[in-house]
């Protein structure tokens, strides 16, 4: 007999299978045991009554501990009742490991503690469905990439230089002779991938030596960064309202028990389609004000304000053209107003605050060397970025989206935390 997985028991009504996995808790009531087993790919319950298997075998299944490791064969039933809608009922059991005092109970722990055991806590319920619903993101992601002609082009994660700000710098040392940092951000080889493949994305690790202790910082995240050649700010924003209406669909379309599980509500991700408004940030500045929000105009949008525009479009809002001061070095000004930078910052709803952050590319040579100078960066350091502007520039743009802010967004998480399998925060990096 060969193995089938929870998810497939559907397909499975009425035959016998073989599940392997573990034991996720247990109730007992007279002559029955109902054990709820987990693979990976969901929950079963699995019925066991006396008198229908050996007393040796019920006796087991009253006694095994949670997360003991198991092998079970049974008849995969119809009901209703059951989430899945089948339960097992069981005919045999083998036990690899007869687990004793398991450190997560089915109770309340505190988040300290769970994250000092992440190792154990992914195998929880909602853990596990928020990693399934990431991976899907994800593929998702990939999938809109590519199914519009987009090559991936990996960036590199040693770097010689900053892209998003020196103060969030990791610095590592790189052999004998030089200092390396830990790309913040791999857009400014993005462009030089755009300038060669003109239409490009960066997937991977980045990293951030954020000393700010909220909901929605990690040192160490996951970013997507499409770049385009020949595209406008215009042009990237229709491409950020595209990926995210598709990364909400694949995880509607793919994973209502997931969302079940998660208690999320999906209406609010039903009404998740294009257009997104879209208002520059003086319009939000206003808006804000009359919000009260405590916004202070020419500053960055702190997180009240981010809360306070997702709650009043109910969407994810596009704030574009921020005064040049707040914005990084490498965005163009507006030619209709060159006190802002061509910048945009997707803000989504219900909290989630900023997804995406993205802009049209300065193009011309002398303003970036200016930009530069400007910033205190190093120039030598930016010698070849200065090369795509002197050998066949052109207008382009592009934007990061940050994935564990849209999985928690998307699985209606408070926490970017619970939102990477092994979180890195300002001070955590155990396990
Ligand atoms: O707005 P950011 O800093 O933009 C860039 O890095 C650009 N170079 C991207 C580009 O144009 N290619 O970061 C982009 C997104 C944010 O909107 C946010 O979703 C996420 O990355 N992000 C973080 N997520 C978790 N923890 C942090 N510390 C984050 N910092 C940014
Ligand atoms: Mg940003």
């Amino acid at each position: 007999m060969s193995q089938v997985y929870i998810n497939d028991f559907g397909a499975h009504v009425g035959k016998e299978v073989e599940l392997k996995g573990w034991l996720y808790s247990r109730r007992s009531k007279g002559k029955l045991h109902f054990l709820m087993l987990r693979d990976g790919t969901g929950i079963v319950q699995s019925v066991v009554a006396k008198g229908e298997v050996s007393d040796e075998l019920f006796e087991q299944a009253g006694r095994i501990g949670q997360e003991s490791s198991v092998i079970v064969r049974g008849v995969v039933r119809a009901d209703a009742r059951a989430a899945g809608g089948v339960e097992l009922g069981m005919l045999d059991l083998q036990v690899l490991q007869d687990v004793k005092d398991y450190p997560i109970a089915h109770q309340e722990h505190g988040p300290d503690f769970l994250l000092g055991n992440r190792h154990l806590w992914l195998r929880s319920k909602k853990q596990a469905a928020i990693m399934r619903i990431r991976s899907r993101i994800v593929r998702a992601i990939r999938d809109f990439f590519d199914d519009r002609g987009f090559t991936l082009m990996d960036a590199p994660i040693f770097t010689p230089s900053a892209c998003e700000g020196t103060s969030t710098l990791f610095e590592v040392n790189y052999f004998d002779e030089a200092k390396a940092y830990l790309t913040q951000s791999g857009q400014l080889y993005g462009e030089a991938a755009a300038m060669a493949l003109g239409k490009v994305y960066v997937f991977g690790p980045v990293f951030r030596a954020e000393k700010s202790k909220t909901r929605r910082h990690l040192t160490e995240f996951w970013m997507v960064e499409p770049e385009v050649a020949y595209a406008t700010l215009e042009d990237v924003m229709d491409l950020a309202e595209g990926l995210i209406c598709a990364a909400v669909s694949a995880v509607l379309q793919h994973h209502r028990q997931d969302l079940a599980d998660l208690e999320r509500d999906v209406t609010k991700l039903e009404r998740i389609k294009a257009p997104f408004p879209r208002i520059t940030y003086e319009e939000a500045a206003v808006l804000l004000e009359k919000l009260g929000t405590g916004f202070v105009r020419g500053n960055d949008l702190g997180a009240p304000d981010e809360t306070a525009l997702g709650e009043h479009f109910g969407m994810p809002v596009m704030v574009h053209r921020w005064p040049h001061e707040v914005k990084a070095f490498y965005m163009k000004r507006d030619a209709a107003d060159p006190r802002l930078a061509l910048g945009v910052d997707v803000i989504g709803p219900e909290g989630a605050g900023e997804l995406v952050g993205g802009s049209q590319r300065e193009d011309n040579l002398d303003e970036l060397l200016g930009r530069i100078h400007a910033h205190g960066l190093p120039e030598e350091a930016f010698a070849w970025y200065l090369d795509l502007r002197r050998y066949g520039s052109v207008p382009h743009a592009g934007f990061g989206l940050g994935l564990e802010r849209t999985v928690a967004w998307i699985c209606g998480r408070e926490h970017v935390r619970e939102c990477i399998p092994f979180p890195r925060t300002l001070n955590r990096i155990y396990p």
